[in-house]
């Protein structure tokens, strides 16, 4: 018996009947770009994270950028963030000439030590990026308290992390924004990129909305304002209809385009109704996890505070490349998320970052240490067992 380390053909199959003639409807309809489609799921998303707005666009780094630039994160401003995630999270912050400040994390769970965050605080710290690694929460009281001490923007990285919770409350809503991916082996995936940004802040849902959409139109303009105080008097033009904008071809801020497109929508919207229950069975493997595999193996541990929605079970291993090699040959999937913490990453330099020429001890070990084992809905019971006899024998050759 095989255990890829992810399997999307399995879900596809579960939901064919359901999406198939769903996305023919929008096939027919052509209305390919913005539209109903995008809007509904757009409402389902807000309703299910309890946000005011949410804003679909290309993918979870674009929602990264977005979500910088609607708190108006400018060339030279430092943004806070963590070392262990995907190069993407710090990649957002350096595409728009700020500067990501990497500072070490936490042992028990790996996410952003709050007490390093507040070490490495200048005059030039406009915001924190907590990124909610494999779905399991950061200490967000102790990050939103610094935020308010030093007038800081809290953007979440919440990429890993739709469903997951902080104290009863759904990641990526908790700060000023919240980013999420759909890529496709994400909990919420797509057939394709996607993406989404999240706020309860009416003036950033407007600069999201202006910026997603090349900083066009009536928001551009009030976006505009928001972001550097110009007000824009708009001529008058008669009530837009459905398909003439008078406004569209008014540009007030460069922006993007960064739009999810209507059939990745679909897929998602419907989807989304079976988010709850996906989580559930990604929960019960790692219960099951936990229980089966030996003492020899460590875990993160994740306080009362924090539900997550497992996006990855990760455990920490001395023998890494062994253990990888062993459940290669035994045919199990795994991943070594990450392998190299951002501040050691060749794109990164005292030149564009901050803390690229130090030790950030916590991170670099965890990352030495890291390896991931399947975990997905589709995966059955016996693959799991095998997934645990094998971790298992491995560490007795270890005995
Ligand atoms: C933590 C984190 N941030 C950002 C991203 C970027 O998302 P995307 O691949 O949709 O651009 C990802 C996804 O891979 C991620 O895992």
């Amino acid at each position: 018996m095989k255990v890829p380390f992810f399997d999307l053909k399995n879900q596809y199959q579960e939901l064919k009947q359901e999406v198939e003639p769903e996305i023919l409807k929008v096939m027919e309809s052509c209305a390919y770009i913005g539209g109903g489609t995008v809007q509904e799921f757009q409402t389902h998303v807000a309703d299910y994270l309890g946000a005011k707005y949410a804003i679909g666009c290309g993918n979870g780094t674009e929602a990264l950028v977005l979500g910088l630039r609607a708190c108006n994160i400018k060339p030279g401003d430092e943004v806070i963030t963590t070392p262990f995630t995907f190069f993407a999270t710090a990649e957002a912050i350096a595409s728009i000439g700020a500067v990501p400040v990497f500072v070490d994390i936490k042992e028990d769970d790996y996410t952003i030590d709050p007490a390093q965050v507040e070490r490495y605080i200048t005059d030039k710290t406009k915001a924190i990026l907590p990124v909610h690694i494999f779905g399991a929460a950061c200490d967000m009281d102790a990050i939103l308290e610094i935020a308010r001490k030093h007038d800081l923007y809290v953007i979440e990285d919440a990429a890993q992390a739709i469903g997951g919770e902080y104290k009863g409350r759904k990641l990526g809503t908790i700060g000023d924004v919240g980013c999420f991916s759909f890529y496709p082996t994400k909990n919420l995936g797509g057939c394709g990129d996607g993406g989404m940004v999240v706020t309860n802040d009416d003036e950033r849902a407007v600069i999201l909305g202006a910026l997603h959409e090349h900083g066009a139109g009536q928001q551009g303009a009030k976006a505009k304002e928001y972001l550097d105080g110009t007000v824009e008097i708009l001529e008058t033009k008669e009530q837009a209809d459905e398909l003439y904008n008078p406004y569209k071809y008014f540009n007030y801020l460069i922006g993007y385009n960064s739009r999810l497109d209507a059939l990745q929508a679909k897929v998602l919207d419907i989807k989304l109704k079976h988010l709850d229950t996906y989580n559930q069975k990604r929960a019960a493997i790692a219960d099951k996890y936990k229980k089966g595999l030996t003492g020899q193996v460590i875990f993160p541990a994740y306080n009362s505070d924090i539900k997550s929605c497992w996006h990855q079970f990760v455990i920490r291993s001395d023998y890494k490349e062994e253990l990888c090699d062993y459940l290669g040959k035994n045919e199990i999937g795994c991943g070594t998320f990450y392998p190299i913490p951002l501040h050691k990453q060749k794109a990164f330099s005292t030149g564009n970052a901050k803390n690229t020429d130090v030790s950030l001890p916590i991170a670099e070990l965890i990352a030495s240490q890291s390896v991931c084992l399947p975990i997905y809905p589709e995966l059955t019971d016996e693959q799991v067992e095998l997934v645990i006899q094998t971790v298992n024998q491995f560490y007795k050759t270890k005995e």
